[in-house]
Formats: structure tokens, sequence, C-alpha cells
């Protein structure tokens, strides 16, 4: 089994929107037996909450779907999981704080296993979440072709 953690800030957009996307991708390859997936936050700011209706309104126009209630993260977490999939630098930095030393090599920006590597973005502030689903999209992917490689 390969355990995959997507993390954000909320865990309210893009965490919960790269869990949803990538069961779908899975499920499409026919391996989604082969994974455990889920998504959680860095902060305590929404912890409870769905999913942020526009982020869900912008999953189910592409067909995807599910929910999510935010969580936040915890150092069992980082122990458990192969792969903690964040999305940004600042997303990095605090995962990184709560890691121990030999768990920093699991943890990674989604759209580092792109052609173009960067941050996704947090449409909690941009407001565009149809360019968050693109990136989200596009790092599920590229992940998942790295993953299955092996
Ligand atoms: P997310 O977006 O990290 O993509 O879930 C955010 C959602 C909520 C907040 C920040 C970012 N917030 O400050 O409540």
């Amino acid at each position: 089994m390969i355990h995959v953690l997507f993390v954000c800030l909320g865990n309210i957009c893009r965490s919960p929107m790269a869990e949803l996307i990538f069961k779908k991708l899975v499920q499409e390859r026919g391996v989604r037996d082969r994974f455990s997936i889920d998504s959680c936050a860095t902060s305590g700011y929404e912890v409870g909450n769905p999913v942020y209706p526009p982020a869900l309104r912008t999953l189910r126009a592409h067909g995807v779907e599910g929910n999510h209630t935010a969580r936040r993260i915890t150092p069992r977490d980082l122990a458990q999981n192969d792969y903690v999939l964040v999305m940004d630098e600042e997303n990095l930095r605090a995962v990184n704080r709560l890691a121990q030393a030999n768990e920093r090599g699991k943890i990674r920006k989604l759209c580092s296993f792109t052609d173009r590597p960067r941050d996704v973005a947090d449409p909690w502030y941009t407001g565009d979440f149809e360019r968050a689903y693109a990136d989200i999209r596009e790092g599920c992917a590229a992940f998942l072709d790295f993953v299955l490689q092996d």
C-alpha cells in the first residue's frame, strides 16, 4: 500500500481538491486499491469544515466527486505516510518544522513532479479556482506517473 497525504494551509481548498482528484485518477487507472489517500491542514483555522463551496463547485464541474472534513496534521501523519505532498513553499516550511530529520525526504511540493515545478497558488486569496484545479490536476497526474514507474 502506498500512503499519500496532501497538505495545504486550511484543508478546505487545495489539499482536498488534490485528494479527490487523485482518488479519481487512480480509480481511472485501475490502481485505487494500491493507495491510501487523505489530506490535512498545517493550520487549525478550518478544522471540522467541509470543502469550501467554490472549490467543491469547481471539482463537480470537472466530474470529480466526494467531500472531506478539514483536520490538522499530526506527527503520526508524517510517520505513517510515504508521500506528503504540499502545495507551496509556506506549507513546505510548516511541514518540515513538524517532521523528524528522517521523514523530510517524504515531503515534496506537488508540482515538483511536473515539467514546470511551481507552487499551487492559494485560491482562498486569488479567487482563481480553475487555475488551482488545473495546477493540481497536472501535479497529481505527474505524481501518479512517477509513483507507478517503480
Ligand atoms: P487552502 O486555502 O489552504 O487551499 O485550504 C485556505 C483556506 C482557508 C484559509 C487559508 C487558506 N484560512 O485562512 O482560513
